[in-house]
């Protein structure tokens, strides 16, 4: 039986939403659409919260550099030398990180309110971000839509327009299928990918790619995060572990995320190129987490899908600019089973 209902509302606009079925429950909220928790069950049944979620979610205003559970944009990932030219004209951006801007800027979509509308199967989120706001062109009307059916939490992210700007969202949620018993070193990753994306000292994807093959990017069969994450690999050494763009196939269940232990498996299916796998590399000294605690780095994995990490730098065609009027659409999807 599927039930989506308001848990809180409060005096500063922020409320929560609980959207449950039989197999899955997902706290989440208006503030930056955050997802605050997700209960799964493992082997034998028993529900956990298989994501890391803020304490408080106003937590996300005290610049907070996680992003947990958020919706990250107008630029997901970031954008070298937090500048970037459209139509002949340059556009600056607030450099947020290093030289670079990420994840939307100062104040991004994970730290605005969204309105919303309760719906049958889930919730609508919508967010109407003026024209210039964080440096962006053209007023952009976006929305996200959270829906649970059976086993899956879809995704659903559209926008529009009224002037030719730049759009990337992905739902920056770390997971961890153990629900916190564990780090994520021993959770097994398998990803449809020949190709990633290899960054600079900064994280910046810098245009060029590697082949996986024989290196401990390559995830095409099962293999622990934890087994290669230390290697003596120069792109392993630049971003502190994994925190790279895998280009994934056009194809269904493109990530797989297994924990053997609680037998919880999280498939992931995209209609956007890439994956950005980010193994929490720094985590510590972020906000508190769920029940006070502080997170540590590797407590969770962050999969983000999303267009690739610079493309307005990078593509000959980006395919991060949004052309007025031009409807913009991606769907990913979370199924969560246990093997
Ligand atoms: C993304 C980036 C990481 C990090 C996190 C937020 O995943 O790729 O480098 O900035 O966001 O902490």
């Amino acid at each position: 039986m599927m039930k989506v209902r308001m848990i809180e509302q409060r005096d500063n606009g922020v409320c929560l939403f609980e959207l449950k079925n039989d197999e899955i429950k997902v706290i989440t909220s208006n503030l930056g659409c955050h997802v605050l928790s997700v209960f799964t069950k493992d082997r034998e049944g028993n529900f956990g919260d298989v994501v890391l979620g803020f304490e408080n979610v106003e937590d996300c205003w005290h610049g907070d550099g996680s992003y947990m559970g958020a919706i990250a944009g107008r630029v997901a990932n970031r954008i070298g030398d937090a500048k970037f030219e459209l139509n002949g004209k340059t556009y600056e951006l607030a450099a947020n990180n290093g030289k670079n801007s990420l994840h939307g800027g100062i104040k991004g979509f994970n730290q605005k309110i969204f309105k919303y509308k309760l719906l049958e199967d889930g919730i609508r989120f919508i967010y109407l971000s003026p024209d210039m706001e964080e440096g962006y062109p053209g007023n952009l009307y976006l929305k996200v839509v959270y829906r649970l059916c059976d086993n899956t939490l879809k995704m659903e992210y559209e926008a529009v327009s009224d002037q030719d700007t730049l759009i990337n969202i992905t739902n920056h949620s770390y997971f961890n299928l153990s629900a916190g018993k564990d780090k994520i070193y021993h959770h097994q990753l398998k990803v449809k990918a020949d190709e990633i994306a290899c960054v600079d000292e900064n994280c910046l994807a810098n245009g060029t790619f590697l082949k996986i093959e024989n290196t401990p990017f390559d995830f095409k069969e099962f293999h622990e995060i934890g087994e290669r994450i230390n290697d003596d690999h120069e792109q392993l050494k630049l971003a502190g572990g994994y925190d790279h763009s895998f280009m994934v196939k056009d194809e269904e269940d493109q990530l797989i995320l297994y924990d053997k232990e609680t037998g919880r498996k999280l498939t992931m299916t995209t209609t956007l190129p890439c994956i950005q796998v980010y193994t929490g590399n720094f985590l510590s000294g972020g906000c508190n987490g769920k029940g006070g605690k502080p997170y540590e780095n590797r407590d969770g994995v962050a999969l983000e899908a999303q267009f690739l990490p610079n493309s307005i730098h990078i593509e000959k065609e980006p395919k991060v600019i949004l052309r007025k009027g031009e409807e913009y659409e991606a769907v990913t999807t979370y199924r969560f089973e246990v093997e």
